[in-house]
């Protein structure tokens, strides 16, 4: 049977690294036997500007029928005017929601080739290998109420509400739990509960989960300002990072800094029917349509989807493969590039990648 993929190239240079992801999923149909077909689809602003909405109905109808969905990123200034509902970033929030993509996987390793290219200390990065898993689909992120209101004496207020219930916080923990017990064992949840009631509640719920449930593993509790600051200070001491949408959103761009590029982050989100696969970057509208962007961490996602949706790890290695040797030869996109060294555009990499894929 052949599988089917929901692409979802987005805005800025979302359109960019998701072709040369493309050109990956081509050569292993052509070179790999992988039985594959992808239909693209609108999201975020490009749906907006297409079909008056950031996610059009056959968007999402598409992403149901699929095996899995490969999106690029979403919004740019162009539609910053817009109301809220319409924004490109409502149209990435929706998919997560409607699809119920809980888990959002965001691995931090570092590759050795690349540890010249990060402002931190060699030593402190070396062999860096965390997994973040941010809860994706409620937090302050959905929370009601929420808005900008008048008040009576005509001044505004701007309200969020950060609400998790038990089964948001087990269902979430038991993905970090199982995640930990396939690498070193090691859980860190982290929250904000000497001041937050909503996240002393996650710290009980996750307690009580270890307790019952997984007390093989090794759990540790963690304030999200002291968790930004280790993560700086000594990244090596973890392993799993669980934490809540808002938080993770933070943490995993900071640890992204730790690989030398927000562009070599791949990410996957998952629930219990569907999955979609993300870079963690955003649409980067000051690179956009210049052919400059660093398509590695969309690719790494195509691996990651190959992993966890079509059950092709040994194609998922085989990519991840190609990427290694991408940059052991020192092919490097312009964020990679230390101190003016030469670099290669966004497609000349996807090449490269595709170049490596027989090895
Ligand atoms: C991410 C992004 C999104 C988020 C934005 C684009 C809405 O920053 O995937 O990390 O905040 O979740
Ligand atoms: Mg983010």
């Amino acid at each position: 049977m052949t599988l089917k993929i929901a692409v979802l190239p987005g805005d800025g240079i979302g359109t960019e690294i998701v072709r040369e992801a493309l050109k990956v999923f081509e050569a292993l149909r052509d070179r790999h036997g992988l039985e594959i077909s992808w239909q693209e689809a609108l999201i975020g602003g490009a749906g907006f500007d297409e079909a008056g909405s950031p996610l059009p109905e056959e968007t999402l109808a598409l992403a149901r029928d699929s095996d899995a969905v490969l999106l690029g990123a979403v919004g740019g200034p162009k539609w910053e005017p817009l109301d809220k509902p319409l924004r490109p970033e409502a149209g990435l929030l929706g998919i997560r929601a409607e699809l119920e993509l809980f888990a959002n996987y965001r691995p931090v390793k570092v590759h050795r080739q690349l540890i010249g290219a990060s402002t931190l200390k060699p030593e402190v990065i070396d062999g860096v290998d965390i997994l973040v898993v941010r809860e994706l689909v409620s937090g302050i992120y959905f929370g009601q109420p929420r808005g900008i209101e008048t008040l009576a004496d005509g001044q505004q207020r701007g309200i969020n509400t950060l609400v998790y219930t038990t089964s948001e916080i087990e269902r979430i923990g038991r993905k970090a739990f199982e995640a930990a017990r396939l690498r070193s064992g090691r859980v860190c949840s982290v929250d904000k509960a000497n001041v937050l009631e909503c996240t002393e509640f996650w710290r009980q719920v996750v307690t009580k989960l270890h307790q019952e449930e997984y007390s093989d593993i090794e759990l540790s509790h963690m304030y999200v300002d002291n968790a930004a600051m280790q993560l700086i200070r000594n990244p090596k001491q973890f392993d799993v990072i669980v934490t809540t949408n808002m938080f993770g959103d933070i943490l995993s761009d900071e640890a992204s800094m730790l690989t030398g590029s927000i562009g070599m982050l791949p990410s996957a989100s998952i629930g219990e029917k569907y999955a979609m696969y993300e870079p963690i970057h955003g649409s980067a509208p000051d690179i956009a349509g210049q052919n400059l962007a660093n398509p590695l961490a969309t690719i790494l996602s195509v691996a990651m989807m190959l992993r966890f949706s079509l059950n092709r790890p040994d194609l998922a290695d085989r990519v991840e493969g190609a990427v290694d040797r991408v940059l052991s030869d020192g092919i490097r996109t312009a964020d990679l590039a230390a101190g003016g060294a030469s670099c290669v555009s966004c497609s000349e990499m996807g090449d490269a990648v595709c170049d490596r894929l027989e090895d």
